[in-house]
């Protein structure tokens, strides 16, 4: 495809119409006996930011890789705009921008300098690359540092530096991968409003993420995977709901208690609480946060005494206890004893 007919994929003709920009069937990537990718179905819409939303090991990047092409696909399949992936590499590498994959830019040119070089490398003519990357500069906040050695970038331009480069080409679909790991709040807040902009300029976004307010932010909707496993999928609302509006988090006094205050909160709330690995602790999902009380009543009214109490949004860790019956970050099989 020449850089033209992209043009007009980008603008439209190739994603305009219906076709999910993302159409993916029991992926599968085994890497020896370990399946990182366990038979995922994905759809993503044109248009929408989709959130990927699990912890370290999850197999986010492998599922993006594979969907980029730069992993084969072992099993399933999947299609980008209505093109299958593994029979059309070429054309997928041009409707998808990925990012991370230019961490290896030039430290000691400029940030001008390394857009112009990524043009060039994509087989654009000097002066559109020029052009090209005075737009992106631009667009992503880098004027001042335009000019400035990459080395003595932050890492919040490097991320914007490279959200930048995989957009040289224009593609309609991009991928981010865990865009703000490790980045500052003001920062974040930053790459959250530049990626907003993207899908109002008509982008459709596929992003991983660790934490479920990034996804709650930005995304329209999120599948939850674990495992290599698709274990929820919904809008932030439908996934939040699965595990109440707010959390209350109880630690008793006696471990050898949980058994009573389950049913007291079963009676009450008509659900059982998700039982912490911590000892004695329980995590009851609420409706409404003004239910806390009633909880913490019942709870004394049967003579159960605590020792400290927490009223909070649920957090990915609770979104996956009370999905997955297990810590986002702790070994799967330990935690399912002490759960049981
Ligand atoms: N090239 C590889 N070789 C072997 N194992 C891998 C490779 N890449 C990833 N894995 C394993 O696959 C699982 C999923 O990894 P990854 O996709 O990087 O997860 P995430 O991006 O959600 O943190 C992990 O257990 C990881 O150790
Ligand atoms: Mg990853």
């Amino acid at each position: 495809m020449s850089i033209t007919e992209l043009d007009r994929a980008g603008g439209g003709t190739a994603t305009g119409g219906t076709e999910p920009a993302v159409h993916a069937e029991g992926l599968v990537k085994a890497f020896g006996e370990h399946r990182a990718v366990d038979g995922i179905d994905l759809d993503v819409r044109a248009g929408e930011i989709f959130g990927v939303l699990g912890p370290n090991g999850a197999g986010k990047t492998t599922m993006l890789r594979m969907l980029a092409t730069l992993l084969k696909i072992d099993a399933g399949r999947a299609e980008i705009f209505g093109v299958d992936v593994a029979g059309n590499p070429h054309v997928i590498r041009q409707l998808v921008g990925v990012t991370g994959q230019y961490a290896s830019v030039d430290e000691n040119l400029t940030a001008r300098e390394n857009l112009w070089l990524f043009g060039r490398l994509q087989g654009i003519a000097s002066p559109r690359a020029r052009r090209i990357a005075t737009e992106l500069l631009g667009q992503f906040g880098l004027e001042e540092a335009a000019n400035k050695p990459i080395s003595q970038f932050s890492g919040g331009m490097r991320r914007r530096l490279d959200l930048a480069a995989s957009l040289i080409t224009r593609p309609p679909l991009i991928f981010l991968d865990e865009p703000t790991t490790g980045l500052d709040p003001r920062t974040r807040g930053q790459m959250w409003d530049t990626i907003r902009g993207l899908v109002a300029d008509g982008c459709t976004v596929l992003l991983t993420t660790q934490y479920l307010d990034e996804a709650d932010q930005l995304a329209d909707r999120i599948a939850v995977i674990d495992h290599g496993r698709k274990v929820a999928e919904g809008t932030p609302d439908e996934l939040k709901t699965a595990v109440g509006d707010s959390t209350l988090q109880v630690l008793l006094a006696e471990p050898r208690e949980v058994p009573a205050a389950v049913d007291v909160v079963r009676r009450l709330l008509g659900s059982d609480p998700v039982l912490s690995p911590e000892q004695g602790r329980l995590n009851v999902a609420l409706d409404q946060a003004d239910l806390a009380a009633d909880v913490l009543i019942a709870l004394r009214t049967a003579g159960i005494s605590i020792t400290s109490v927490n009223v909070a949004k649920p957090s990915l860790d609770e979104v996956f206890l009370a999905l997955t019956g297990h810590e986002a970050d702790g070994d799967d099989e330990d935690v399912k004893e002490v759960t049981r």
